[in-house]
């Protein structure tokens, strides 16, 4: 990893937009977005600064077409206990994949490939939509207000009570749907992005794929409720896709066991048909949450 220092540090709300209209057009063209990631030329404009990993701020071009992207290198991966197989960036292609055969367009096109420091995860940058609605709120702890649903109530000192909630979201409920899928343990409000094309974008999926338990998120509102027909739909079919081409996309990057894993939480989640509750035995909750 190069020295941090030598990197100039930009704040991840002020980034420069390479070209947004191409990473906007390329994000609802997985196959040309994958095909400028992998084979682009990337250049390095500068490290985010509020990661917590080496999240570096990037460019790929290809044929005069130029689109943002984040390279995480693994070199500058922080090691956890908790994760001591695979990549971070191993994994955040592993959920890119799982969340691609699911058609929901949930996470943005992410790869593995060798860059200036070294191996290292692409995945295209996705430019939020400052004027979205949002999708987090702190409410009286008598509510939720109508379009709203509880995650929990908060403790805000001095003897003061609110209730987060988190909207009641077509698009929030399929990535709750995708979180239990993938065993995501880092669900909090800064990783998912409203874009600018109406749709949502999951993001940081490198602590997933655990074969504990693990799943840390906002999105309760819907525990142990009936799963849409719609998701039932998706399950059934990411379960065949685990016994066969998307098995062999994830072998690469996951444990046999983490695959096993993934493939009993699919088969839960059809044999229940519900939304999965927060454990007893690991925090639900990331704190804070965003
Ligand atoms: N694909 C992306 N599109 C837009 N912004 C991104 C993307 N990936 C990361 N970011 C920005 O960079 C910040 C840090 O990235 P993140 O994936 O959360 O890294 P870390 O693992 O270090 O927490 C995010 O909070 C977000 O602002
Ligand atoms: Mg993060």
């Amino acid at each position: 990893m190069p020295a941090r220092e030598r990197l100039p540090a930009l704040n991840a709300e002020a980034v420069p937009a390479a070209d947004p209209v191409a990473g906007a057009a390329l994000a609802a063209d997985p196959a040309a977005a994958l095909e400028l990631l992998g084979r682009g030329e990337l250049a390095v404009h500068g490290r985010v600064t509020d990661a917590s990993n080496a999240v570096l701020y990037c460019t790929a071009s290809l044929d005069g077409v130029t689109a943002p992207c984040v390279y995480k290198p693994v070199a500058g991966e922080r090691p956890l206990w908790d994760f001591p197989d695979g990549t971070l960036a191993g994994r955040e292609v592993a959920a890119y994949e799982v969340a691609a055969a699911t058609g929901w367009a949930l996470v943005p096109p992410t790869l593995l490939r060798d860059g200036p420091h070294g191996p290292g995860m692409v995945q295209l940058w996705v430019e939020p939509d400052a004027g979205a609605p949002e999708l987090l709120d702190l409410q009286d702890p008598a509510g939720p207000a109508p379009g709203w649903l509880p995650i929990v109530r908060a403790d805000l000192g001095e003897g003061r009570t609110a209730l987060l909630v988190h909207r009641d979201d077509d698009r929030l409920r399929r990535l709750a749907v995708l979180d239990a899928v993938l065993n995501n343990a880092d669900r909090k409000g800064g990783h998912w992005i409203p874009a600018a094309d109406g749709r949502l974008y999951g993001i940081d999926h490198g602590v997933t794929f655990n074969v504990q338990g693990k799943l840390r998120t906002l999105l309760w509102g819907w525990a142990g409720q009936p799963v849409p027909a719609e998701a039932l739909e998706v399950l059934e079919r990411l379960a065949a896709e685990l016994d066969g081409a998307l098995a062999e996309r994830l072998a690469p990057h996951l444990t046999a066991a983490e695959l096993t894993a993934a493939r009993e939480r699919v088969a839960v989640l059809r044999r229940t048909g519900q939304h999965p509750a927060p454990s007893a035995e690991w925090p639900s909750i990331p704190w804070p949450p965003v």
